[in-house]
């Protein structure tokens, strides 16, 4: 695998404003989502929405690249085709989750580390051979009191860097995603502080592995004040903030920024994005795109509700959503409209 195909795959994945569709949601976390709007928790209910997913038409002009699950990677369309296949032929390129997830990290209460490096050279080996072309590795990182701790971000980044290498060498591009959640009560300003502190060591840990900067995607959370802040930051502190944090930590040679949604409305994580890219274009050396999941599904598993007739009400909820946010890539998403300019 040449260095070239890697840097290729990983500006196609950026290229034209498009964004990232994360739909790779472990089966326990996609039926907590079924399970709140009454929707049968089900491979079968899974693989109805995931179709709605990967057919909604018009989603290719928008969406570059979709993060699958193992389960859906090895399923098919009602008509027999394998999701990665039905993916490629809507001009997506499809991309796998390979972390086994977040668990309890010993001796840290209230922290986990990301498991899922036994193996995975094997399994990048076979997720290849179905098409994947990128891999998604995400980190979990919770502010509290006293937390994080430095042993809790140096295990992540550096699980984050080794699963990095492997992808490389497997030549899928990977997707680094440290995520610091927003769960409590703390500052836009602890957060900027642990986000900082985390791009850092995770950038330093991916030099140490010898990761390719221009082969890779990093997938950051937004610097935000915790869901239950008293103070909610506006637009633009927001947007200030982020860019102020990825500025000094992500290298120019990274070709794309492509944040994760983390719990923040629709809406928001639209006018966010929007006023980043409107503010400081001209200031950024890689593409700030977005990688969403719940702020692009949900309005659409609003809409569907598990239900056949509600399918194309569904698909155009979520093409919207993914077109808002490609306008806001361009600085052209009407924040009080709630559409593309
Ligand atoms: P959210 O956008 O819902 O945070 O999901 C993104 C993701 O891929 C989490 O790993």
């Amino acid at each position: 695998m040449t260095a070239q195909t890697l840097i290729d795959t990983a500006r196609a994945l950026v290229a034209s404003d498009k964004g990232l569709l994360a739909m790779d949601e472990s089966n326990a976390t996609c039926n907590k989502r079924f399970a709140a709007l009454g929707i049968p928790q089900t491979a079968a209910a899974r693989r109805d929405w995931r179709e709605l997913i990967v057919t909604a038409p018009g989603l290719g002009d928008s969406i570059s690249g979709a993060i699958l699950f193992d389960e859906t990677i090895r399923q098919q369309t009602n008509a027999g085709q394998p999701f990665a296949e039905a993916l490629s032929g809507a001009g997506i390129i499809p991309g796998i989750k390979v972390d086994t997830g977040a668990k309890p990290l010993a001796a840290h209460p209230g922290e986990t580390v990301t498991e899922g490096l036994d193996g995975l050279r094997e399994r990048l080996a076979e997720y290849a051979g179905m098409g994947a072309r990128f891999a998604k590795w995400r980190g979990v990182i919770a502010i509290a009191s006293g937390l994080p701790t430095r042993a809790c971000i140096d295990v992540n980044a550096h699980a984050l860097a080794r699963y990095a290498a492997l992808c490389q060498e497997a030549g899928l591009v990977p997707i680094v995603e440290p995520e610091v959640l927003m769960d409590g009560d703390h500052s836009l300003a602890r957060c900027a502080e642990v986000t900082e502190e985390v791009l850092h060591r995770t950038f330093a840990e991916l030099r140490a592995q010898g990761v390719l900067l221009e082969g890779m995607l990093l997938k950051p959370n937004m610097v935000l004040p915790g869901q239950k802040a008293a103070t909610q930051d506006s637009v633009d502190a927001v947007a200030d903030a982020t860019m102020a944090c990825l500025l000094r930590t992500v290298p120019a040679a990274v070709p794309g920024v492509a944040f994760l949604s983390g719990g923040q409305s629709a809406q928001l994580a639209s006018a966010r994005l929007n006023a980043m890219n409107t503010k400081y274009k001209s200031r950024m050396p890689w593409a700030l795109t977005f990688s969403f999941s719940r702020a692009v599904q949900q309005p659409a598993l609003d809409a569907w509700k598990g239900d056949a007739a509600n399918v194309a009400e569904a698909q155009q909820a979520l093409v919207f959503r993914t077109r808002c946010n490609q306008a806001a890539r361009r600085g052209g998403y009407d924040t009080q409209r709630d559409a593309p300019r």
